[in-house]
C-alpha cells in the first residue's frame, strides 16, 4: 500500500498525521454514505454535484432505451445511482448484501417521494440473476467486484450493458485495484469522471 511515487509516499505521510488509517478508506467512505443519507443538506451537495452527472453520463454512454430495465448492485444507505436512474425514467432495482444499507435506502427514498420508483431487495451481487435486464450497474466499492462483473456478463442477454466505476487517478489506485476491460472479450468504452474515477461501458456481444 505504501510503495509508490515521492508524492505518493508524502500524501500517505500526510494522512497518518491526523491519524487516517489508508488501509481503512472503505470504511470511512461507507460512513460517510451512511451518515449523509440521514443529512439532507449532505445527501443533496454530494448527489447534485458528482453523482447525478456521473451517472447521466454513464447513461447518455450506454444508449439505453426509454423505460429500460435496470439493476443497481451495491445500492448501499444513500441509493444516488438508483435514485438518478429512476429519476431518468428507468425501472429500477436495487440490491445490497447489507440489510442495514436496505433499510436505510428504502427511508431515504421514501422521504424524497420515490416511494415504489425503486424496488429494494437484499441479496448479494455475485447470487443475483440478471438475465432480465437492458443493463446492469455495479457500484465502485463492491467485493469480489471482477467475479461480479463475469457473472452479470454472462447472464446478460446479447446487446445488454454492464456500466461498472474504476479508479482513474493515481491516488484513487493506490486503495483500490481498477478492473481491466481486456479480459471480457466485448466491447468497452470508458467515460472520465471527476473524483479521480472513470465509469466502464461494456456491451455483451
Ligand atoms: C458505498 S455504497 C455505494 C452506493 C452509492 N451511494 C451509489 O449510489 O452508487 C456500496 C455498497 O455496496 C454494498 N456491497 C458491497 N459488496 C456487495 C456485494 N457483493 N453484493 C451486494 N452489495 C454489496 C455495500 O454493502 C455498500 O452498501
Amino acid at each position: 500500500m505504501k510503495n509508490g511515487t515521492k508524492i505518493q509516499t508524502k500524501f500517505y505521510d500526510y494522512l497518518e498525521r491526523f491519524n487516517i488509517d489508508v488501509n481503512n478508506i472503505t470504511s470511512i467512505i461507507l460512513k460517510c454514505c451512511e451518515k449523509g443519507g440521514q443529512v439532507k443538506f449532505f445527501a443533496n451537495i454530494y448527489g447534485c454535484t458528482f453523482y447525478r452527472k456521473m451517472v447521466l453520463k454513464e447513461i447518455k454512454a450506454a444508449a439505453l432505451k426509454p423505460m429500460s430495465k435496470v439493476l443497481h448492485i451495491g445500492s448501499g444507505p444513500l441509493p444516488l445511482t438508483s435514485i438518478y436512474l429512476a429519476k431518468s425514467g428507468f425501472l429500477v432495482d436495487a440490491i445490497d448484501n447489507d440489510s442495514s444499507a436496505i433499510e436505510k435506502a428504502i427511508q431515504v427514498v421514501k422521504k424524497i417521494g420515490l416511494e415504489g420508483k425503486i424496488q429494494f431487495k437484499e441479496i448479494d451481487g455475485t447470487k443475483v440473476d440478471c438475465s432480465k435486464y437492458d443493463a446492469v450497474w455495479i457500484s465502485f466499492i463492491v467485493y469480489p467486484k471482477e467475479e461480479i462483473i463475469r457473472k452479470v456478463i454472462a447472464d446478460l442477454k446479447s446487446g445488454g450493458k454492464v456500466i461498472y466505476r474504476n479508479p482513474r487517478s493515481w491516488w484513487l489506485k493506490a486503495w483500490y485495484q481498477p478492473v481491466e476491460t481486456n479480459g471480457f472479450s466485448c466491447k468497452a468504452i470508458k467515460v472520465k469522471q471527476p473524483l479521480g474515477k472513470e465509469s466502464v461501458i461494456i456491451t455483451k456481444n
